[in-house]
């Protein structure tokens, strides 16, 4: 019995013809004892009916089938009655009338529903546990053809741009100033370790050295992260090289595959260039690298206003160099108490040394603190915060950086409570684009006492900053962009370093790396750079993340087909789990794990 049709094929044209179709029992329904059975296959779904006396065997077989199960069917396509018809379906005007069947594989039944209200109701590790049920769902498998629409966008659109697909291998070696790798033990190299490649970046560079000019690759990265929302171990990047390039074309390039993938994908036409900002106004403004644009709720700044104030937690910090800064959260003035020990706490695990507020209700302001400040302080304040009776005006004293960081953090939670509150609207279709532009090259790391590199120490410095990094390294802005999307990091990238000598110095003077080290973990770049190295640079995005955004979903498993549980494990498969103790012995491996065999 070959299927004939798909079950989302069949229309009132086919009237009078017979078809077979073969799927999954999506319903069985006896009414009065006629036999219905909604056969579902990957594209829809089609009504089989059947009447006893017709078939009286046929309709007792139907009757007992379980759900789930797989079956073919062949049968006549009629017209429902007037009436029955289901105009929801593009299926919904005709049915099949069966006369032979097929059981392919009975179907136990499922642990949970498979529709996506039920289905969404029941726990994640349910789910994950029987994924290939779990992706029956209509959700689950729009979000799979989603994946593979913006894939093959993404595909199509490197291709027209003369970009070629290079695999780069993903046994990779350790390179231990990265985030945390996996390691794979050698069996023929005994006590020697390759790791998984957390980006394709040093082949991608290779490749510019090689002579390619443009290259792309839909990379699977591996990081032994913890794991979130939007964050797994085993990853997906959309990863771009080309020579000869400055930031314009990186920023062109990669606007105009946006614009390909959310044409394609949601029909959306969306607006370039993307807007801009650098760190330092991103930071000032909103207190994030990656802020979500859509809403206001600025942070200002009043170091001037309080610097000379008899509220000597404000003066105090001003004096020792830090600054304070305030943000209106406008209309949470009626912030419960629950909601504002959240706040503090989140202020606190910011580093926040407590959450300074002002009320401001019926006219007054109320607040512990309000009594040390002057009406000009307060003047100020209200001019600039534009602060109306229900606002609610939340402070932050200390360093810069961490100022910034504290009431960024408060920002994004006030919106969210505002958001509870209907006062203002965050659509997941009010797609806000942004470059951040003007990174810090370096970070200095207080716990090792050097600088560590804000992305990565290929990233090559603006060039008028060049001169700095033998003086003043902190302050060398990087050729590093980063592109957001209400409020998520999507992808980053920069121009790269390509003169081996500017390389070498950033290693060993900048970045201190010992001379021998760098040497046994780079020594084959910078021996690649001296063959004739092309300028090159390009930018890498997690394709998790923005098939994610375009699903309307907020984690990444929702769009990986087997994903990891929040403790990396896969509950389908079952992995991780130990292994005999022989496997160990050939990979010169001992663990200190007692029993490991067991
Ligand atoms: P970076 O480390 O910023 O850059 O990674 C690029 C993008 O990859 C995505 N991403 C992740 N997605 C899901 N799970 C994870 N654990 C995860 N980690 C990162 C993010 C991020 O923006 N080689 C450089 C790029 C370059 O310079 O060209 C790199 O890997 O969306
Ligand atoms: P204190 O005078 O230490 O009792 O603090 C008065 C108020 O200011 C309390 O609400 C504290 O939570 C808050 N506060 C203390 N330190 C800071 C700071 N660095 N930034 C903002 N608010 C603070």
């Amino acid at each position: 019995m070959k299927r004939t049709h798909h079950c989302a094929q069949i229309t009132s044209s086919d009237i009078g013809a017979s078809a077979t179709l073969t799927g999954w029992v999506d319903t069985i329904r006896d009414q009065g004892g006629i036999i219905f059975v909604d056969l579902r296959d990957r594209k829809g779904i089609t009504q089989i009916k059947l009447e006893p006396h017709d078939n009286a065997n046929l309709a007792d077989q139907l009757k007992h089938l379980k759900p789930e199960s797989v079956i073919s069917i062949t049968g006549k396509v009629t017209e429902r009655p007037e009436g029955t018809e289901n105009n929801d379906l593009p299926t919904g005007k005709v049915e099949v009338v069966a006369d032979e069947l097929f059981i392919h594989n009975i179907s136990e039944t499922p642990p949970f529903p498979l529709d996506d209200e039920g289905g969404d109701k029941v726990n994640d590790d349910l789910r994950l546990t029987y994924r290939y049920l779990d992706l029956r769902r209509p959700r689950m498998r729009r979000n799979l053809q989603m994946r593979h629409t913006v894939t093959k966008a993404i595909r199509d659109y490197f291709d027209s741009e003369e970009f070629i697909e290079v695999e780069t291998p993903y046994l990779f070696k350790s390179t231990p100033e990265g985030a945390r790798e996996y390691l794979v033990p050698s069996r023929i190299h005994p006590g020697e370790f390759y790791a998984l490649s957390q980006s394709p970046q040093q082949y991608k560079q290779i490749l510019m050295v090689a002579g390619v000019e443009k290259y792309f690759q839909i990379a699977r990265c591996f990081r032994d992260e913890d794991l979130r929302a939007d964050r797994q171990m085993e990853f997906t990047q959309v990863d771009v090289e080309a020579s000869f390039v400055d930031r314009e074309d990186i920023y062109a390039l990669f606007e105009g595959m946006l614009k390909k993938i959310w044409k394609e994908a949601l029909g959306v036409d969306i607006t370039t260039p993307i807007q801009r900002m650098s760190y330092q106004d991103a930071m000032n403004r909103f207190g994030v690298d990656k802020p979500d644009l859509r809403f206001g709720l600025e942070l200002v700044d009043f170091s001037e206003t309080f610097r000379a104030s008899s509220f000597k937690v404000f003066s105090g910090t001003i004096k020792n160099g830090g600054c304070v800064k305030a943000i209106n959260a406008k209309g949470l003035a009626d912030i419960t108490q629950g909601e504002l020990k959240s706040l503090e706490d989140a202020a606190k695990s910011m580093g926040a040394k407590g959450l300074a507020f002002i009320k401001i209700e019926g006219g007054e302001w109320k607040s512990p603190i309000v009594k040390f400040f002057s009406d000009e302080e307060k003047a100020a304040l209200t001019e600039t915060l534009g602060i109306e009776d229900g606002d609610i005006i939340f402070f932050a004293a200390a360093e810069w950086e961490q100022a910034c960081g504290i009431l960024g953090r408060v920002r994004l939670d006030s919106a969210t409570l505002l958001q509870k509150r209907g006062k203002i609207e965050l659509r997941p279709d009010d797609w806000k684009f942004l470059w951040v532009i003007e990174f810090p090259l370096m970070i200095f790391d207080e716990e090792h006492g050097r600088y560590v590199a804000t992305h990565h120490p290929f990233t090559s410095p603006v060039p008028e900053d060049i001169a700095l990094l033998d003086t003043d390294p902190k302050a060398v802005r990087g050729q590093h962009y980063d592109l957001v999307l209400n409020g998520m990091e999507m992808g980053g990238g920069s121009i790269r370093i390509h003169q081996p000598e500017l390389q070498k110095k950033v290693f060993e003077d900048v970045l201190k790396i010992p001379a021998d080290v760098v040497e046994s973990r780079f020594g084959y770049m910078l021996k690649a750079f001296k063959f004739g190295a092309p300028p090159h640079g390009g930018i890498a995005f997690g394709l998790d993340r923005i098939v994610a955004l375009l699903c309307g979903t907020s984690s990444i498993r929702d769009v990986i087909a087997f994903p990891k549980t929040q403790k990396g494990q896969d509950l389908m498969a079952q992995s991780p789990t130990p292994v005999t103790a022989k496997q160990l012995k050939e990979l010169h491996i001992q663990t200190d794990v007692p029993d490991a065999e067991e």
